[in-house]
Formats: structure tokens, C-alpha cells, sequence
């Protein structure tokens, strides 16, 4: 049963999913007084939007200069998951500026954070691809129990019973509160429409001047096909470090494509998905690109 096997894995602390495995006793309830410095960076997404995807972008950005003291390290402890704080990471003493991920909703978040400290980079998807890119995800994973039809895990999913719990609250809380926060919102299917717009639009955001030279490397690296030639960046070993699980099948990068969701829900589905789509996100400026 999907609930007896999410109430083992995850914890429900203040509304919100976490993994279980990887909460400290402690840290959850200190959140709100993590101490933020002014050039830390945060990326947020819900799950599966492209939380990889922005992490081997800023990597790329900000340690390119010294590539050869992180070139060996997981992507997660270059940039570390905010909320899955393992005993051994110190984000206190890690040197600036820190890069951090995380898939907290805005009301979670250090207070530091809600006083404009620090950059946000908010990453959404078109929740049908995030639908489906989940779904392969919890199936790729033995770790995970997965719903192993399309159907079962969409009633999961809009039900909000995923880590990350609901895509729309997730969005909505976030995007209604931006002007509390110094924010800047990147669309995956803008990303991968034009990469090289993106990231300069990201290194604007950052502050981060790159030479012409530079900017090709990053946009090089950070395409599908480098990312799943790169075994730090494909997340090859870090879900094995993470939960002591190795892939069931798969990989972490799966397709990286706009409109997957195409070839995996019925008609059906799609309108019974759309239905609550509308109502949900009734009145919601940012639109989303669903299709190439
Ligand atoms: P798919 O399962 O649709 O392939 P997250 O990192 O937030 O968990 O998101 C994972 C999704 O982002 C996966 O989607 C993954 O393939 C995609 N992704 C990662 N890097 C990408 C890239 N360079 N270009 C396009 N998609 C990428």
C-alpha cells in the first residue's frame, strides 16, 4: 500500500514531506533560524523540474576556475540538498558562497531568506512532464516504493501524497510570494529550448560576469547528452551514497525531452488532468509550454 510505505519513508514535519532517512533530529525544527550569509544561493525546485540541471550550471559557473579541486566531488556536495542534511555536512563551515538545492515550499525557509538575503532560483516544469519524470524516477529506484501504473500515481500526485506534496501549492506559494524574496524564476522548457539564454540569464541574476570562453564550456556541459556522459553529473553514484540503494534500471537523466507525457497518459487522463489544472491554476500569470 503507497500510504503505509510513504509514512515509512517520509516524515511530515509543518505540512510538509521529508525524507525520513536523511532528517536529522534537530535540523528540521532549526530551519527558520539558519544562519542565510548574503551570497549564498538557493536553488528551489519541486522535484523532477531540473534541480540536476541547475546544479551542474552553477557548478560550472562558480567552479570552473578551480575545476580541479571539485571535479572529483558528487554533485551534492558541491551542492549540497538543503533539507537532506546528512550528519557530516556542515553547511557552517562550507566557504562562500554556498550553493545549496532544496524543494522546501516558501513558507519552510530560513527567515534570513524572506529578508531578500541570499538568491533564489526557482525552476518549474510543466507538471504533466514533472508527473511522468516522477513517476520513472520512484520506479528507477528499488529505495522507493513506486505506484506502478501511470493512473495510480497521478491520483498520488494530484493529491499532493509526494515528497514535495502539491505541485500547485508548491508553485503558487512560491510565485505569490516572490516579492519577499530576491527570486528569479527559469522555465525548464525555456532551458532547453535555448540553454545558452538561459544560463546568461542566470549569470546576470548571479552577478557572475563570464567570459565568451566560458559561457560556451558551461552551455557544453550542461546539455542532456554531456550530463549523461558524466557519471558526477548523471547522479551515477549519488543516490547509492545517498540511500545505499544502486539503480533498478535506468539512469537519472532519463529523456530530458518537452511533451513525454504524450506518450504516457490516455486522453482521459490528460482531460481529467486538465480539469484540475484549470481550477487550480485559475488567474496564474506564468504560462507553461506543454509541447515542442
Ligand atoms: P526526465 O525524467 O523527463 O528525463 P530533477 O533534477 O529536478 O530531479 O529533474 C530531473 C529531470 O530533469 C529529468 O527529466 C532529467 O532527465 C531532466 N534533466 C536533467 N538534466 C537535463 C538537461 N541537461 N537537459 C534536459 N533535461 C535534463
Amino acid at each position: 500500500c503507497i500510504m503505509e510505505d510513504l509514512e515509512r519513508d517520509l516524515l511530515i514535519y509543518k505540512g510538509f514531506y521529508f525524507q525520513r532517512k536523511a532528517s536529522i533530529t534537530g535540523f528540521l525544527e532549526n530551519i527558520d533560524d539558519f544562519e542565510i550569509r548574503d551570497d549564498d544561493v538557493f536553488i528551489v525546485t519541486y522535484p523532477k523540474s531540473g534541480t540536476a540541471w541547475c546544479q551542474q550550471i552553477l557548478s560550472l559557473i562558480y567552479f570552473e576556475e578551480h575545476r580541479k579541486r571539485t571535479e572529483n566531488l558528487e554533485t551534492f556536495n558541491r551542492i549540497p540538498f538543503f533539507e537532506n542534511c546528512f550528519e557530516d555536512i556542515d553547511f557552517g563551515s562550507r566557504p562562500s558562497p554556498r550553493l545549496f538545492a532544496t524543494h522546501l515550499p516558501y513558507y519552510l525557509v530560513p527567515r534570513g531568506l524572506k529578508n531578500k538575503k541570499a538568491k533564489i532560483i526557482y525552476i518549474y516544469r510543466n507538471p504533466k512532464d514533472v508527473m511522468c519524470s516522477y513517476f520513472h524516477f520512484l520506479n528507477t529506484y528499488p529505495i522507493f516504493k513506486a505506484a506502478d501504473t501511470i493512473d495510480a500515481f497521478m491520483k498520488q500526485f494530484l493529491e499532493g501524497k509526494v515528497l514535495g506534496n502539491l505541485w500547485f501549492d508548491h508553485i503558487k506559494g512560491w510565485y505569490e510570494h516572490r516579492n519577499n524574496f530576491n527570486i528569479q524564476f527559469m522555465m525548464y522548457e525555456e532551458m532547453k529550448k535555448d540553454l545558452r539564454s538561459s544560463v546568461l540569464k542566470l549569470s546576470k541574476f548571479l552577478g557572475e560576469d563570464l567570459s565568451e570562453e566560458t559561457l560556451n564550456a558551461v552551455v557544453r556541459q550542461a546539455t542532456f547528452e554531456s550530463m549523461k556522459d558524466d557519471p558526477l553529473a548523471n547522479y551515477e553514484n549519488a543516490l547509492y551514497l545517498y540511500f545505499g540503494s544502486k539503480l533498478r534500471e535506468g539512469h537519472f537523466l532519463r529523456k530530458g525531452t518537452i511533451g513525454d507525457w504524450k506518450s504516457h497518459m490516455t486522453v482521459e487522463q490528460n482531460e481529467r488532468f486538465d480539469k484540475i489544472f484549470r481550477k487550480q491554476m485559475k488567474d496564474f500569470p506564468l504560462q507553461f509550454i506543454w509541447d515542442v
